[in-house]
């Protein structure tokens, strides 16, 4: 195959045509048309590294040529041949994208430089045309695996979760289903609070597993029937912190220990570990809370029966502003958010 670059010289006169291809057709592989037209339709064919072409021309205005020539093949670079009289015409084309003109009758060695500097141009431009797609293709690749990584590790992510959430039901079947629930509602609370999805995720995760400590408790305790003895509730309450160190190990849930740890922090400063108070108790913990306590009156507990919702809402009413932070209680009313 010939890897001489291709040159198309497009003029109606014969003249200069013949001559430019015989300054060229040493260095280059040199082919002619007689017009715009056709030189428009040899392109479509085979497609020249650069054109010479020729202003004036009877069937096509050199210009309309460049103008096409440029949308349809914009790294072909175009040099004008013009006559004295249509010098502005072929500076004007130069704006046009044109990358210079010869002035006729033309000098041999300005033929060939133009032509060699046209050439070296596009050759340039192949050279990072060919750079930029090899690191797009880089580019691509590389993002493709990171999303594969990512993928990974949310699967790893959700398998964690998941045997803890098993690891809770193994003990406690009543703790697990619960946790769904809570899930879900601080889910809703979160969203109807306007939380940015991330912070919703976060904390529906850390509802999922805010028990996760139970599995350090005695499940006589768990289960038991009726009133908890005192060293049985300070065995119960060692719950939180325990739930706390177990996902603190893990490094994707260590935002969510916090949580854990603080799950049983109540409004008024009279919950546990700490005693936190108002505020003082992250956002997350006041809205799992209070979605832990309407799911605990939704169903029987081994020490009470299910409340029906008018009781629920009551409490609700009665503990805004000691057991719950009053702001989510209106706002779990007012979203009738119990509803859904
Ligand atoms: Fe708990």
């Amino acid at each position: 195959m010939d890897s001489k670059e291709r040159i198309l010289v497009i003029d109606d006169e014969l003249i200069p045509r013949y001559s430019i291809q015989q300054v060229l057709k040493d260095r280059y592989t040199v082919f002619t048309a007689a017009g715009g037209a056709e030189g428009l339709n040899f392109m479509a064919h085979t497609p020249a590294d650069l054109v010479v072409l020729d202003v004036k021309m009877p069937d096509m205005d050199g210009i309309a040529v460049l103008k096409e020539l440029k949308k349809m093949y914009p790294a072909t670079e175009v040099v004008l041949l013009t006559a004295y009289a249509s010098i502005e015409s072929a500076r004007s084309a130069v704006r046009l994208g044109a990358l210079d003109y010869l002035i006729k009758p033309f000098d041999k060695t300005d033929v060939l430089n133009v032509v060699e500097r046209g050439l070296h141009k596009k050759r340039a431009h192949e050279t990072v045309r060919v750079e930029r797609d090899s690191l797009l293709d880089k580019n691509k690749y590389l993002e493709e695996q990171i999303a594969r990584a990512r993928e990974n590790i949310m699967m790893c992510y959700d398998g964690t979760v998941k045997a803890l959430i098993l690891a809770i039901d193994a003990k406690d079947h009543y703790t697990s289903d619960h946790s769904e629930n809570v899930s879900r509602l601080s889910s809703l609370i979160a969203e109807s609070l306007g939380m940015p999805k991330d912070i919703r995720d976060e904390l529906s995760q850390a509802a999922l597993i805010h028990d996760i400590g139970k599995i350090g408790v005695d499940e006589a305790i768990l289960r038991k029937k009726g009133a908890l003895t005192a060293e049985e509730l300070v065995e119960l309450r060692k719950h939180p912190e325990i739930g706390a160190r177990i996902v603190s190990a893990v490094p994707f849930l260590e935002k969510t220990s916090q949580i854990i740890l603080y799950h049983h922090e109540v409004y008024d400063g009279s919950g546990y570990p700490e005693g936190l108070r108002g505020e003082e108790i992250p956002l997350p913990v006041r809205i799992i809370s209070i979605a832990d306590a309407i799911d605990a009156m939704k169903h029987d507990r081994p020490y009470r029966n299910r409340l029906p919702m008018g009781s629920i809402m009551q409490e609700l009413r009665n503990g805004a502003g000691s057991q719950f932070d009053p702001f989510i209680v209106d706002l779990i009313f007012k979203r009738k958010i119990l509803e859904k």
